[in-house]
């Protein structure tokens, strides 16, 4: 059985964010879990590289688009490696073989009659690359999806007959019920449709930067266009016309909410007009605030999510995400919220109860997993909870309750160390009762390998770790979820350090990533600091600002600097001090006087004082 799912291809105007990661990472989770169900998977992720936004983008920088766009899908694809992302596939609209697949797609849907000429008059939208109608719209006109400044557009534009497919599209969501999920998502879908569709402007000429349209190049095909067709084109639509077969239509698309219609409208009505069957399922998520705020790069708060990865582990973050923010609503993400999990989903009721248990046996069965017995009522429900915690979980996992699946591994991960606990294993130890000793710890054991396979999708690193730890030497699969006595007594086992750290809550670290223009530490150590020792200073004539240090600076020789610190300093007292400048800084004449560097100072809007060094140091001591 074939399982096909794409993620929405990203706009490369800017960095990913953890917004951006959040889906590809559920879209990873969904792949995994339904390769290890046994499916044939195409998981297909990719980045959407056309329009005026990502012209404006690449322009606002001065580089040509297609380096550009070059450069920033390169940042993508190498974030989904560090995420450990199992994508099959990565689509750039600005491939020459999707660009051939746009213009196919789009003459057939001109030989269909879906596409007439007209003149566009409205509102448009850059950021979101969305026309709006006046009815959608307020009197401050600005964009009702992001809030931003609309565009008044006046151009001949080539239309698509959306209109025609109001009813065909209804009729469609009425046979097919799960066709947009979650059910909230898709009566917003149904609002839409029944207060009647207006057909949608789908060529641009302001601009070249996109796909010619068919025999009328001076027109570039509307980006929403081009980039929904990258869901065919990535699987050989037309000229594969077996892979093609074999994958579409496609099972889920995954996307956030904010673009639901174009894929629950736009794109079926698209699929309709050149007669291709519709996919199975498009399943819109919530939208992540953090420490809740709107993620955005002008609010200075963009999340990069390589911090997280690095600092608490590709894991931790994957699981945090899920765990925590109910998947289909939106959620905050915090990197408090994030530590408490850790804390104690991850290192006490799963990392603790492993090493408890591999300790005893360890201790007193030299690493080799013991055989269980006779099995008592607690044996027997403790076996049964389990087995029917995992029936729950691959049912909520089939539709795609991800946050409800967890929380079912957890449940068994609370049984588990409940029944630890309850049995005492290490009162059997004192008393020398090997039997049954044997058989709590077997199923510890078992409880454990099961969890580390249901968390497989999830947490990838760590389950394969819990696995070998366990002397379980085949991949995580279904057939260890089915049946109970999986584990084979007289493995050799391993125990380790802690599966996961504890890490503290540092109050001031939270702000560190939303610090937005990070640098590397090469940039910074492009900045020649030293230390300067003031020789004399003098006010610069006609200015009340300016002061004129003469500096000694070592190695460097004499130099003199210009500093508007006169409202601050007397010139006298300055004299003697050591300081700390900028000594690679290209001269400037400030009132005609060079300046051959900068002083460091700090200032707090009323106040200015200067960088001096803390005790004596020769001048021209290196700073770093
Ligand atoms: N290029 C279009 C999609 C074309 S698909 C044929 C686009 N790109 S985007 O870069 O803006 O990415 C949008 C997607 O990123 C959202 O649909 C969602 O999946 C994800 N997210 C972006 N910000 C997000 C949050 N703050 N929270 C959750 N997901 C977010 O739209």
């Amino acid at each position: 059985m074939k399982f096909y799912i794409t993620t929405p291809i990203y706009y490369v105007n800017s960095d990913p964010h953890v917004g951006s990661a959040y889906t590809t990472i559920v879209a990873d989770i969904i792949a995994r879990y339904k390769r290890m169900m046994g499916y044939d998977v195409f998981f297909l992720t990719g980045t959407d590289e056309h329009g005026q936004k990502i012209l404006q983008a690449a322009n606002a920088v001065g580089k040509d688009p297609q380096s550009f766009c070059d450069q920033l899908a390169s940042r993508f694809k190498s974030l989904w490696e560090k995420l450990d992302i199992t994508n099959d596939y990565f689509i750039r609209t600005t491939d020459p073989e999707h660009m051939k697949v746009v213009q196919y797609f789009v003459k057939k849907m001109l030989e269909n009659g879906d596409i007439y000429k007209g003149e566009y008059h409205g509102w448009y939208c850059v950021p979101c690359e969305s026309y709006w109608n006046e009815d959608e719209i307020g009197t401050d006109k600005l964009c009702p999806s992001c809030g931003r400044e609309l565009k008044y557009i006046s151009e001949e534009n080539y239309f698509f007959r959306l209109s025609k497919y109001t009813n065909a599209l209804l009729e469609h969501y009425r046979r097919n019920p799960e066709f947009v999920q979650p059910d909230f998502r898709k009566n917003e879908m149904l609002k839409i449709l029944e207060s009647g569709l207006k057909d949608l402007s789908i060529t641009r000429t302001t601009f070249k930067w996109g796909v010619p349209m068919p025999e009328d190049p001076e027109h570039v095909i509307y980006v929403w266009v081009d980039a929904l067709i990258n869901y065919v084109s990535a699987i050989g639509y037309p000229s594969d016309v077996e892979r093609f077969n074999r994958y579409w239509p496609a099972d889920l698309h995954l996307i956030g909410k904010e673009i639901n219609r174009f894929h629950s409208i736009v794109w079926p009505a698209m699929l309709m007009s050149v007669g291709l069957p519709l996919p199975k399922m498009i399943f819109a998520h919530g939208w992540l605030t953090v420490d809740g705020q709107k993620i955005s790069k002008s609010l200075g708060n963009a999340i990069n999510p390589t911090y997280f990865v690095e600092k608490y582990g590709n894991d931790v973050l994957r699981f945090y995400l899920l765990r925590d923010i109910n998947f289909g609503k939106d959620g905050d993400f915090s990197e408090k919220n994030l530590i408490n999990r850790l804390n104690s989903d991850l290192a006490n009721d799963y990392g603790n109860l492993l090493h408890r248990t591999l300790a005893m046996i360890q201790k007193h069965y030299s690493s080799v997993l013991p055989a269980p017995s006779k099995y008592d009522e607690v044996d027997e429900k403790f076996k049964d909870d389990v087995l029917s915690r995992i029936k729950e979980y691959t049912e909520l996992m089939d539709e795609y309750s991800l946050t409800q699946a967890i929380e079912k591994i957890l449940e068994i991960l609370m049984l588990a160390n409940k029944y630890f606990d309850e049995k005492r294993p290490w009162v059997l130890a004192k008393e020398k009762d090997f039997s049954n000793l044997g058989t709590v710890l077997y199923n510890v054991c078992e409880s454990l390998l099961k969890v580390a396979v249901m968390f497989s999708p999830i947490m990838p690193n760590s389950s394969q770790e819990v696995l070998n730890r366990l002397g379980y030497d085949s991949k995580p699969s279904s057939e260890v979820l089915s049946r109970w006595g999986v584990l084979k007594p007289m493995a050799k086992i391993i125990h380790s350090k802690p599966l996961f750290e504890k890490v503290e809550i540092v109050q001031q670290k939270e702000s560190e990533p939303k610090v937005e223009n990070l640098i590397e530490l090469d940039e910074f150590k492009k900045v020649e600091l030293r230390v300067a020792k003031v020789l004399s200073a003098e006010r610069v004539p006609k200015s009340d600002k300016l002061i004129r240090l003469e500096l000694d600076v070592g190695e460097l020789g004499k130099r003199q600097i210009v500093a508007g610190i006169a409202k601050y300093y007397e010139p006298e007292n300055l004299v003697g001090k050591s300081i700390v400048i900028v000594a690679n800084l290209k001269p400037a004449k400030l009132m005609g006087v060079e300046s051959q560097g900068m002083l460091l100072a700090a200032k707090d809007g009323v106040n200015l004082r200067i960088l001096t060094v803390d005790g004596e140091i020769a001048p021209g001591a290196t700073i770093s």
